[in-house]
């Protein structure tokens, strides 16, 4: 089977050689190489090329070298092209890594320390312990649930919330917008990670921030153009929020003009929640393209009816 690859370079390196010495009937070209173009199968990608379908004719899939794949225009290629994205356990592992410290940083109050430091202030505030914070996460998926249990193992009270009824030991979920107040009303450490849909898109924004307890806390990994700026902006104003900590933006990179650079109770870093680790992704492309081979649903098959 051809396959070919076009995103970084030496993650694209590595998973040649990985699949020349576990799967030599497979071969990955490495983007500009394409081989024969008429004989590549699937396209592992971040930004596909242009006239992906024209180039190559005989495409059976289009594989996301990432978790999400809301960088694709899906309404652009053809309706019956499956688009996988990525799930592995490096990247899985990252997130959950993230949340965590941003969870413990929010909930230590990490954000009034570093100032009270920069002003050479030595001042203690009550601790809490982690039972008496509530966490909720939105969007239950492969993230959001490993991210949750490791909250839950942690001791805080926790809580998600997601499209379709989940079930997560120690955590009490919520479903379905009819939901969503209850959960916000409980969570004063919200942490997103869900996918960016037509649904989701703005949701991050001043009637979601006015259901949260006052002076709660923002974890935003899920992708930029979920939260509205100026809405945060107003709402660590006003006391509303207390802090936020920002992965993802839009635009991304964010102009160094942009407010969130020196706000106070902003932390912000430049989308690197959690990245597809070369060495476990490589296992877990290859478990895919096998399925594929067999003739079963690929993991991560994007459901284009529901966006995600
Ligand atoms: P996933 O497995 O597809 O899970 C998505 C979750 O979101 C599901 O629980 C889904 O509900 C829920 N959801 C979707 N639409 C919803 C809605 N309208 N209302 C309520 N819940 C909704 O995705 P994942 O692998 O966990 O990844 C989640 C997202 O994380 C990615 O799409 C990407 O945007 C982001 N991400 C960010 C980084 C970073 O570095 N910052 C890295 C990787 C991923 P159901 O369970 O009912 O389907
Ligand atoms: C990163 O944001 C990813 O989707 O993997």
């Amino acid at each position: 089977m051809q396959i070919l690859y076009k995103s970084d370079p030496q993650r694209g390196a590595l998973w040649q050689q990985w699949l020349a010495q576990h799967a030599p009937d497979i071969q990955l070209h490495l983007w500009p190489e394409t081989g024969n173009p008429h004989e590549i199968e699937m396209l592992i990608a971040w930004q596909p090329p242009e006239n992906m379908m024209e180039t190559f004719p005989g495409l059976k899939a289009l594989l996301s070298v990432g978790a999400g794949a809301d960088q694709f225009d899906l309404s652009a290629l053809p309706p019956d092209l499956p688009v996988v994205r990525m799930i592995e356990p490096g990247l899985t592992q990252g997130m959950v890594e993230y949340v965590t410290f941003a969870v413990l940083g929010l909930h230590r109050d990490m954000p009034r320390y570093l100032q009270q430091q920069r002003d050479a202030r030595w001042q203690a505030h009550s601790v809490r312990p982690a039972a008496a914070r509530r966490v909720g996460v939105m969007g239950l998926g492969e993230l959001g649930q490993a991210s949750l249990r490791q909250l839950v193992s942690l001791g805080f009270d926790c809580a998600g919330w997601s499209r379709t009824p989940r079930e997560i030991e120690g955590a009490t979920c919520f479903h379905g917008a009819d939901r969503l107040g209850a959960f916000l009303a409980r969570s004063d450490i919200l942490v997103c990670l869900l996918p960016l849909t037509a649904e989701t898109r703005g949701l991050l924004n001043h009637d979601l921030f006015r259901q949260l307890p006052a002076g709660a806390a923002l974890v935003q990994a899920g992708r930029g153009a979920q939260l509205h700026h100026n809405d945060l902006l107003a709402a660590l104003d006003s006391g509303q929020l207390s802090a936020a900590v920002i992965d993802v933006t839009d635009p991304e990179p964010l102009p160094s003009t942009h407010p969130f650079w020196r706000h106070p109770a902003i932390w912000l870093t430049p989308h690197i929640a959690s990245q597809t680790q070369a060495d476990s992704a490589a296992a877990a492309l290859l478990e895919n393209l096998r399925r594929y081979q067999r003739g079963e649903p690929m993991k991560g098959l994007i459901d284009r009816a529901r966006g995600y």
